[in-house]
């Protein structure tokens, strides 16, 4: 692959940045609802103006052009395309996308489409907990494909679904907020049949193009070498990347869950394994952090032990933060080179499957534009990440095909509001205007200098 085919991008998703909730015959979503709860947004904000992308749109690809990126993943609006979730299209939704895309592709930039990025219509009943909305989703699917299959030929079916399932269903932080020890489990199987019954459309179309999916992880380095401590390193991978990805080649969930779990775990039916194996072109990789992780509790009664995301009782995994490192404003520690490492895991474990970085970024502190435009944290974060992406792509031969940065600019950060700032372009929602930050130019220099 020459040099000039890596993609290199940045990354957005609908309900953050969108706004226009009720205009151009959108339904409603389950994050409409789920910030209309009292004390689920640490601002009280939603997404109902956002950035307002849905009339800036076309100035917002001029700032994609000017950072010299050749890619740019956004997600479409489910809602948006079926207000219903499912029959009746809505012509109005379908004409924006049409917008967008022509516009991306008159900048000669390639657009990487994400089916689905949490904003899941109202109207499925009972969400990722019924196997209808599996359904659903492909019949959605399909209808995306028909429309702009033409001219998008990247597809990613869905976004970190660790987190819709974890989050959503497990630890009640996101929509729609249910604490469950169990559902998870429920909610990842049909998020997965969802994805299998979108690809076997893409490939019964005969669409042209890829399609792969973008699940997230943080790396876990055992904390020694004793062997409890690399086992517990390998379970809380195979927990995190390997629940949604080993099904994508075996038919089968990670042979640690299910050594684990038993009959805790949902099975995959012989025409459903059928379906799942060989479903993914590719792998989207979200990442933003690292720790330790142990099979012994700390012994320093005093240590923070930072949790594990949930079901902790499943993985058994003591998670350590990682002395030293600085932490962004999410408090999630700087560790660039978990990202070389996690990269060869996947590799490795994957049959060095070729991968797209499709989320990487950094929250820093920023109450006011001065302190925007002097980023120091986000430039050094950028540079130091995709430095230890490039080593694991040219001197350990991964298959790293592209990059995309999160995020274009400041959005609505789930149940943060807009108190987290990830963007490379400043951006309030008092004052729409688009304030390009100094990340903004040291991204710029890192794609010219690699380009
Ligand atoms: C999500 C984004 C989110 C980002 C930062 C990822 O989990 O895909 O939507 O804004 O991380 O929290």
């Amino acid at each position: 692959m020459s040099k000039s085919h890596f993609i290199w991008g940045t990354a957005t998703s609908s309900y953050q940045i969108e706004g226009a909730v009720r205009e151009g015959g959108r339904g409603v979503s389950i994050w409409d609802t789920f910030c209309q709860e009292p004390g689920r947004i640490l601002d009280g904000s939603d997404g109902s103006v956002a950035c307002d992308h849905y009339h800036r749109f076309q100035e917002d690809v001029k700032l994609i052009a000017d950072l010299g990126c050749n890619g740019y993943r956004f997600s479409l609006s489910w809602p948006r395309i079926l207000p219903d979730g499912t029959g009746k299209i809505n012509p109005e939704g379908i004409a924006f996308y049409n917008r967008l895309i022509d516009t991306l592709l008159e900048h000669g930039i390639t657009p990487f489409v994400t089916l689905y990025h949490w904003d899941l219509p109202q109207n499925c009943k009972y969400g990722w907990l019924n196997r209808e909305t599996a359904k659903a989703f492909g019949e959605y699917a399909k209808i995306c494909f028909d429309a702009f299959g033409d001219r998008v030929h990247n597809w990613m079916t869905l976004n970190e679904s660790w987190c819709s399932a974890v989050l959503g269903y497990g630890l009640d932080v996101f929509a729609p907020g249910i604490q469950d020890s169990h559902l998870p489990y429920i909610a990842a199987h049909n998020l997965l049949l969802a994805h299998g019954f979108a690809v076997q459309k893409f490939r019964a179309g005969g669409y042209p193009g890829e399609i792969g999916i973008a699940n997230n992880c943080d790396w876990r380095e055992p904390l020694t070498c004793d062997p409890q401590d690399l086992e517990a390193s390998e379970r809380a991978l195979q927990f995190f990347y390997g629940w949604y990805t080993d099904p994508l080649f075996t038919g089968e969930y990670p042979e640690l869950m299910r050594s684990r779990l038993g009959k805790r775990l949902p099975e995959f039916s012989a025409d459903e394994k059928k379906m799942l194996i060989g479903s993914t072109d590719f792998l989207g990789l979200n990442h933003y952090t690292s720790s330790y992780a142990s099979g012994y509790p700390p012994q320093n009664a005093g240590s923070e032990v930072v949790g594990n995301g949930g079901l902790s009782d499943d993985q058994d995994v003591y998670l350590i933060p990682i002395p030293g490192a600085e932490k962004t404003d999410m408090n999630w520690a700087i560790v660039p080179w978990g990202l070389r490492k996690l990269l060869n895991w996947i590799a490795k474990r994957y049959k060095n499957t070729p991968i797209y970085i499709t989320e990487n970024g950094c929250a820093a502190p920023e109450p006011d534009e001065e302190s925007a435009k002097n980023d120091i944290m986000r430039q050094k974060y950028l540079r130091d990440y995709i430095a230890e992406a490039m080593k694991a792509k040219n001197e350990d031969k991964v298959d790293l095909r592209g990059y995309f940065c999160w995020t274009l600019m400041d959005n609505f950060e789930w149940t943060s509001g807009y108190m987290r700032h990830f963007g490379l372009v400043r951006c309030t929602p008092e004052k729409l205007d688009r304030i390009p930050k100094g990340s903004y130019y040291t991204y710029k220099n890192i794609i010219k200098n690699n380009g």
